[in-house]
């Protein structure tokens, strides 16, 4: 298996205007976890002779997968403007480090090259890749608009917020899965398991990081924590406290939702509420559902080294810490 994490830092970013192009460099630079290029690349090798991918496919794959890497690190960069965090990965977020135009400029910038990368791919699969992409990147964008709006809104369901975090999150996994089995050769049924695979460890993986925004450890997590509840982030963690609550806890949770500038105690105090109703729990058990929806999309592909990896892979994903 190819080394990811290596191919996108081999990435050269040394040209002119230094100042567009360093933004991208430090980000890229900044590590991640690289799931998206991982399951493009697992998801062909799935499909290909058994596991085994032959060096002609990967070179095939490997565009997309690179593709997909620069453009969600594109998003982040912009996540994070969005969001006024200020850290990520444990360094400082580009907003913070360079400024907002910088971050804009140069999260563009990440956007072109993701699709000049995705050129890469062989000529008679481009276009239909090409579409899925799109589609994929439209997705995250209105997923990022709902996931805005929510935050000025007291009624959001946890369908509504399902859909804004399938379409913020999981769509990426689920197109990577998809592109990267489509250009090995996969069939329109294992093409549709390998999305359904990515969109559900997609969701579960959103709750966990919601889950992780209150209860994660800042040092492995890479984030500030809280961050979502200091700016009402309509999150798993909010929507089932706000479903769930007695008349008085969900007062003083309203309450807590129009306080500004109080940060540490608004963390504090809504995180004790989220303790005394069990809401991680509940999310815990929907991560649940979700991981096993996807593991059995895993039955109707091959069996092999790479459909293992993908079992394992959909299972740590929930006790994820970083
Ligand atoms: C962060 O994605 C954005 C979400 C969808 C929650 P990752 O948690 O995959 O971020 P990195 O790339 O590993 O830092
Ligand atoms: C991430 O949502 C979704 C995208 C970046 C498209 P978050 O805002 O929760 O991601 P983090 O927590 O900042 O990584
Ligand atoms: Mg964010
Ligand atoms: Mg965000
Ligand atoms: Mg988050």
């Amino acid at each position: 298996m190819i080394d990811i994490n290596k191919a996108i830092t081999s990435l050269d970013w040394q040209r002119e205007p230094h100042g567009l192009y360093a933004p991208i460099e430090y980000m890229l630079a900044s590590g991640g976890k690289r799931l998206r290029p991982t399951l493009a690349l697992i998801a062909a090798e799935a499909i290909q002779n058994g596991g085994l991918i032959s060096g002609s496919v990967l070179d095939d794959v490997l565009p997309a997968a690179l593709a997909m890497e620069v453009f969600h690190n594109f998003t982040l960069m912009h996540d994070d403007v969005m969001d006024r965090a200020e850290v990520r990965r444990g360094q400082p977020t580009v907003h913070v480090k360079w400024n907002d135009n910088t971050a804009i400029l140069s999260g563009d910038q990440m956007l072109i090259e993701s699709y000049r990368l995705l050129s890469n791919v062989p000529a008679d699969k481009l276009p239909q890749v090409l579409r899925w992409f799109n589609e994929m990147a439209t997705g995250i964008c209105e997923g990022q608009q709902l996931d805005m709006e929510f935050e000025h809104m007291n009624q959001v369901s946890i369908d509504e917020y399902m859909e804004m975090i399938e379409k913020k999150t999981s769509v990426l996994l689920a197109y990577a899965m998809k592109i990267g089995g489509y250009i090995a050769g996969a069939t329109p049924d294992q093409q549709k398991a390998l999305y359904e695979y990515g969109l559900h460890i997609g969701l579960a993986f959103q709750i966990q990081d919601d889950i992780l925004d209150v209860y994660g450890d800042p040092k492995t997590f890479g984030k500030a924590i809280g961050g979502d509840i200091c700016c009402n982030k309509k999150t798993f963690l909010l929507l089932t406290a706000l479903e769930t609550a007695d008349a008085e806890s969900k007062a003083e949770l309203l309450q807590w939702l129009m306080s500004v500038d109080q940060d540490a105690e608004k963390i504090a105090a809504v995180t004790k509420i989220f303790n005394r109703l069990g809401v991680r729990e509940t999310g815990e058990a929907v991560m649940e559902e979700h991981t096993s929806i996807a593991l059995a999309q895993l039955d109707k592909l091959p069996q092999n080294n790479a459909t293992e990896k993908l079992r394992v892979l959909a299972e740590k994903l929930v006790t994820r810490k970083s």
